[in-house]
């Protein structure tokens, strides 16, 4: 007998919504932070963890099932096996060695290169019109790599990059100013690490533009205090590894509102790692971030914000940091 009965002159049932489905790789500390996000923000019908280690895959998999009766209805799966992917919308990549206390990300390229090399091109044969969405470190070089490897057109391959610095930057200035930070319009670029631009001239808050206030207010400008709160961002991830061994909670919430924003093609706008070919001055195929407006088809394009002659200099030579990063890479 069924569980359900069938009622009488019912409708035939309507054609069933396209299910959506998010694949994240890599189910680490940062990975389980971001599926437990896209969870709970009930951004997907289907969610895929995939890892290499079989046990702690299956563990953590069941661990989040058992919550179902408390969270949106999700299928999730599980599988050290790419085939499980096959057809997601979005991929995240999480996969990867992260630093040791004190070391940099860029330090980290060799020991992810290897493992980008048996990750990236199953992931596009499984999935050949997803969104690739990298965020194991060194960033911008892993989504460069990505690219090259996936061979997707650039606007489907997008590195999670400064969305992360800048939460921490627009965290910061609200402290500093007391306001809430959803309030405070402001970017980092670059480089998502060591040398990221802060672009003080375009920080707004309530729609005030910051500098011009403080200058007509006749506030000193505050330039010292501006640069100890980049430097603050910068030392944020440093700091947060020192006490606690990784970064999770903040990444996982960064990542979930770039997965609501493309599949929901929410049009935002996130300063994430793009293509930088061609954008203030910069003439290489390098991958750092920019505002760029995301959607259903990934990277829809890059706002057109004005750069101060020093904030455009401080980007190229960030560009220059993380090429010559990238000129290791043997393909
Ligand atoms: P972790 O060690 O907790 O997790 C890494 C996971 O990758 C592990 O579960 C491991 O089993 C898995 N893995 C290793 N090799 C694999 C392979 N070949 N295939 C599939 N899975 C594999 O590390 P974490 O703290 O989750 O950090 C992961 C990465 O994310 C690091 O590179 C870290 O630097 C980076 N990260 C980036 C940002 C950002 O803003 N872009 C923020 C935080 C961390
Ligand atoms: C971060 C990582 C470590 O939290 O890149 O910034």
């Amino acid at each position: 007998q069924a569980f359900f009965r069938p009622i009488t002159n019912a409708a035939p049932p309507s054609p069933t919504k396209r299910q959506t489905k998010i694949s994240v790789i890599g189910a680490g500390n940062v990975g389980m932070a971001i599926a437990q996000t896209i969870l709970t923000q009930d951004l997907t019908d289907e969610l895929v963890l995939v890892d290499n280690k079989a046990d702690k895959l299956r563990g953590e998999m069941l661990d989040l099932q058992h919550a179902a009766a408390f969270l949106p209805r999700t299928k999730i799966h599980a599988s050290v096996d790419y085939a499980v992917t096959a057809g997601s919308d979005l991929c995240i990549v999480t996969a990867g060695a992260r630093q040791n206390p004190g070391e940099s990300r860029l330090n980290l390229l060799q020991r992810n290169l290897a493992l980008f090399k048996s990750i990236v091109p199953p992931l596009a044969r499984y999935s050949p019109q997803t969104v690739l969405l990298i965020v194991s470190n060194p960033v911008d070089v892993l989504t460069y790599l990505a690219w090259k490897l996936s061979g997707f057109p650039s606007n489907r391959v997008i590195g999670s990059g400064t969305n992360l610095d800048s939460s921490r930057f627009r965290f910061l200035i609200a402290d500093h100013l007391d306001v809430n930070a959803q309030d405070v319009q402001a970017y980092i670029v670059g480089e998502h690490g060591d040398s990221s631009v802060a672009l003080w001239s375009s920080i707004s808050i309530g729609g005030v533009p910051v500098l011009s206030f403080l200058e007509k207010q006749q506030i000193a400008y505050e330039k010292e205090t501006l640069e100890i709160i980049h430097k603050a961002v910068i030392h944020s991830a440093y700091e947060v590894i020192s006490l606690k061994g990784y970064t999770s909670w903040a990444i996982g919430y960064s990542v979930a509102s770039l997965a609501r924003s493309i599949l929901r093609d929410q049009r935002k706008i996130h300063p994430v790692s793009v293509l930088a070919k061609g954008f203030y001055g910069i003439g290489d195929e390098v991958f750092l971030s920019l505002p760029a407006q995301l959607g259903r088809g990934g990277v829809l394009g890059v706002t057109n914000v004005h750069l101060n002659e020093e904030e455009s200099q401080r980007l190229r030579d960030s560009a220059k940091t993380i090429l010559e990063v990238q000129n290791q890479l043997v393909l």
